[in-house]
């Protein structure tokens, strides 16, 4: 971990600290766009789009499991979240991550079913066959009934899984290979820098929320609704806030100027730290998006059940001692229930979710987006780009221009 307990070296932090003091000058923040962009509101609910989405960006790039403390000691295992990509990860004696189709080779039950757990060996509840940790098919039960049947030929499929800056990412097709730092390039120091790995899972919760996964993401890609929607909440930590982004790849961090940051004057350069005046926010392709606070670290995940359903999750994640004791631990229940259940749930999901309710039945087809929207645009255009449909791929996002490349 750097001495510093943030996501960037200290030059870095000093380098973002003064563009966010620039920007607070202009009173703008940096520059996203050139042009007012559109976009159509069929991205929202166009079914054939969303299987073209799963196709691609859900298919080909790797996804995030949750943050690796769920998979602690041998035999410690996660299953997936979303029915439509059923797998369960495993930690095995040999202390290295594996990831399983979660499904019996002889009539496909669902051999682990909490979303984590501990266990020996898996045992499939249907007809009692035993998997060891590496996938192995260890026994089949009243094994007469089956001449013939080898069990080397009916271990568990494996699926690509890695544990990477402190999480578990796991993969759709069976013998690839996950880089995770190559797929999150300098985002990957952030999260090594962060020591994201030494961080304690302080709750989990999965619920549905009736609208699209790219409207949900997009609820966090700008500052422009801040003083409106959160007026009651984050507006006064983000009043005076300023918004500095970069991109990697098809991920995108944004660091967003707290009110606060002005009293770095009174503090020698050495001594300045990001997230004491800042919070970090990044998404990482396709579905994640992850927040950096001084105190905590959010990984909230989003899994297209339909066009206008999707699973969102939310991981919350701290620094084991920062919260200790039962005041502690009341302080952290406040956070999560002030950020999860307050400002997510009941301010940002809930204005998406009526966003969509009323989308089939509005009087426009398209959104419109401001300058100081365009990262909204830089993340439908990273979606976009990566469908894979030569034959229908029409883009209809207009190009989005200024961007860091
Ligand atoms: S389905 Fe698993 S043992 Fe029969
Ligand atoms: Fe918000």
């Amino acid at each position: 971990m750097n001495c510093d307990g943030d996501p960037m070296r200290h030059s870095e932090q000093v380098a973002m600290i003064e563009r966010l003091l620039a920007l607070r000058e202009t009173r703008r923040d940096e520059k996203m766009l050139d042009e007012v962009v559109t976009i159509p509101v069929s991205k929202y609910t166009d079914e054939a789009l969303l299987e073209r989405e799963i196709a691609s960006a859900f298919s080909h790039y790797p996804l995030i499991a949750g943050h690796a403390s769920a998979l602690g000691e041998p035999g410690a295992y996660l299953t997936s979240d979303w029915d439509q990509f059923p797998y369960v990860v495993v930690r095995g004696e040999d202390g290295r991550v594996r990831a399983f189709y979660n499904q019996c080779r002889h009539r496909g039950a669902r051999l682990a079913d909490q979303p984590t757990g501990v266990v020996q060996n898996f045992i499939c509840p249907f007809h009692g066959w035993v998997y060891g940790l590496d996938g192995a098919l260890k026994g089949i039960t009243r094994a007469h009934d089956f001449p013939g049947v080898k069990t080397c030929d009916y271990g568990l499929v494996e699926l690509p899984a890695t544990e990477s800056g402190g999480l578990i990412w796991i993969g759709r097709t069976p013998g690839e290979t996950l880089d995770i730092p190559g797929f999150l390039g300098t985002f990957h120091d952030d999260l090594v820098n962060f020591d994201v790995a030494s961080l304690v899972r302080y709750k989990k919760t999965k619920v549905v929320k009736e609208a699209n996964w790219k409207l949900l993401i997009k609820t966090y890609l700008e500052g422009y609704h801040v003083p409106y929607l959160h007026r009651d909440t984050l507006a006064f930590a983000f009043k005076k806030g300023v918004i500095a982004h970069d991109e990697e790849g098809p991920h995108i961090r944004l660091s967003a100027a707290r009110t606060n940051i002005v009293e770095t004057a009174l503090k020698p350069q050495e001594e300045w730290r990001i997230l004491d005046y800042a919070s970090v926010y990044y998404t990482l392709f396709p579905n994640t998006f992850f927040i950096l606070h001084p105190d905590y670290v959010s990984i909230n995940t989003f899994w297209p059940l339909a066009a206008n359903r999707t699973i969102w999750t939310h991981e919350m994640l701290y620094r084991d001692g920062d919260f200790a004791g039962s005041a502690g631990q009341s302080a952290l229940a406040k956070r999560f229930e002030f950020t999860n259940d307050t400002v997510f749930d009941q301010e940002d999901f809930a204005i998406a979710e009526d966003v969509q309710r009323h989308l089939p039945h509005g009087g426009s087809d398209h959104h419109v987006l401001g300058l100081a929207e365009g990262l909204l645009a830089m993340f439908q255009q990273n979606i976009d780009e990566r469908l894979t449909d030569p034959d229908t791929d029409t883009p209809t996002t207009p190009r989005v221009s200024g961007r860091h490349s």
